[in-house]
């Protein structure tokens, strides 16, 4: 194969000048996701595989697709069976390549250069990312002494900068703290703009959800994902839902043909599984509540509390050496401490019943 000309390194420097520069500023979001431990507890992922029934109606979806069309621009099947299960006009919910793909079309609907954004810190780092990236102006939110938000000091936040957006997510990435319900109720009515509140993780917390809020607050946007308790990290399914007026304004900057037919009939079998989905639920939030009360029995390790799949901790070793000598264990955790509020934090998902022991024994030799 010809290789390119070698271009000289002044060359290359003129060339990159001509990248926007809060996309230079930025940093590429990279993460192994290598699956070859004993215990991968490191993305928030479901541990369980997807049940046979689903898998033959992928197979069945690949060899009866006519891979030479292209697939629905919306999807218009996945787009019913929500608005069906969900209760919600199909106009008011956009499906994407997993709900990391829908955040630039937020990005280009309400971020301008200079445009402030609400977000509660620490939050899922993509937000604030792409906020950076068009050039708009990250309002933090700084959190209480147990990584909970005040919801006071957000609707004080969104007063102060006038923010056409703020996000929330609830429960959140990665401290598992949520907000109540209440006082998502009351972010929504005192903002001046929009809340969009993202559920990544709403399978496991019981109650009203946002879904709920946004039938009487139009101000609401939905962010979910088939990724958590619905097991489907690798399938890229996720969704925005919102007032369906809105939602068409939101239709216009997003890419069409997005969800191919596979994943499409992938994600109609998973919904019709919440019973699944509910005993696999309950599954991990007991596993949760064991390995905190697990550790909590060794000395010098923290957790904190959390409503989701997942929860922060600390032990008396650096995040670094603690992540390295549990991974020659056998175990993947997530080194959390980039993150300025959480230094000296790591994350853990929660898996199966199996993976929690390994993850156990494992920190119990590596601290000894
Ligand atoms: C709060 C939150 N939102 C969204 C996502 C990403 O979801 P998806 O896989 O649908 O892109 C994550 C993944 O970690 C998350 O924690």
């Amino acid at each position: 194969m010809p290789s390119p000309a070698t271009p000289t390194a002044d060359r290359i420097s003129d060339l990159i000048e001509l990248i926007r520069p809060e996309v230079r500023e930025e940093k590429a979001y990279r993460v192994d996701t290598a699956v070859d431990r004993a215990a991968k507890l490191d993305q928030n992922e479901s541990p369980y595989g997807l049940p046979p029934e689903i898998e033959q109606a992928a197979q069945e979806a690949l060899r009866m697709t006519d891979w030479n069309r292209y697939p629905s621009d919306r999807p218009h099947r996945l787009v019913t069976a929500l608005a069906e299960k969900l209760d919600w006009p199909e106009e008011g919910i956009i499906v994407g390549r997993g709900s990391n793909e829908l955040t630039p079309t937020v990005g280009l609907a309400f971020v301008q250069p200079g445009t402030p954004v609400v977000l509660p810190s620490p939050m899922f780092a993509l937000y604030g990312s792409i906020v950076r990236v068009f050039g708009g102006r990250e309002v933090k939110v700084a959190p209480e002494a147990d990584f909970s938000h005040s919801a006071d000091a957000v609707i004080a936040a969104m007063h102060e900068s006038k923010a056409p957006l703020a996000v929330v997510c609830s429960p959140n990435n990665p401290t598992g703290a949520n907000f109540s319900h209440e006082d998502l109720t009351r972010m929504a009515a005192a903002a001046p703009g929009f809340l969009l509140i993202d559920e990544a993780y709403f399978e496991f917390i019981e109650g009203p959800t946002a879904v709920d809020l946004m039938r009487t607050t139009p101000n609401v946007l939905v962010m979910r994902t088939f990724s958590k308790a619905m097991g489907l990290a690798g399938v890229r399914l996720g969704y925005l839902m919102g007032h369906p007026t809105i939602i068409e304004e939101l239709q216009k900057p997003r890419l069409p043909f997005l969800i191919d037919r596979v994943s499409e009939s992938i994600g109609l079998a998973m919904l019709e599984r919440d019973d699944l989905i509910r005993e696999r639920v309950a599954v991990l939030n007991g596993e949760r509540v064991k390995l905190r009360a697990a550790l909590a029995e060794m000395e010098g390790v923290e957790t904190m509390d959390s409503s989701a799949n997942f929860f922060i901790m600390r032990t008396p070793l650096p995040p670094a050496k603690l992540l390295s000598s549990l991974l020659d264990e056998g175990v993947r955790i997530r080194n959390v401490s980039g993150y300025p509020e959480l230094a000296g934090w790591v994350r853990a998902s929660v898996g199966l019943p199996a993976e929690n022991r390994v993850f156990l024994d494992a920190l119990k030799r590596v601290l000894s």
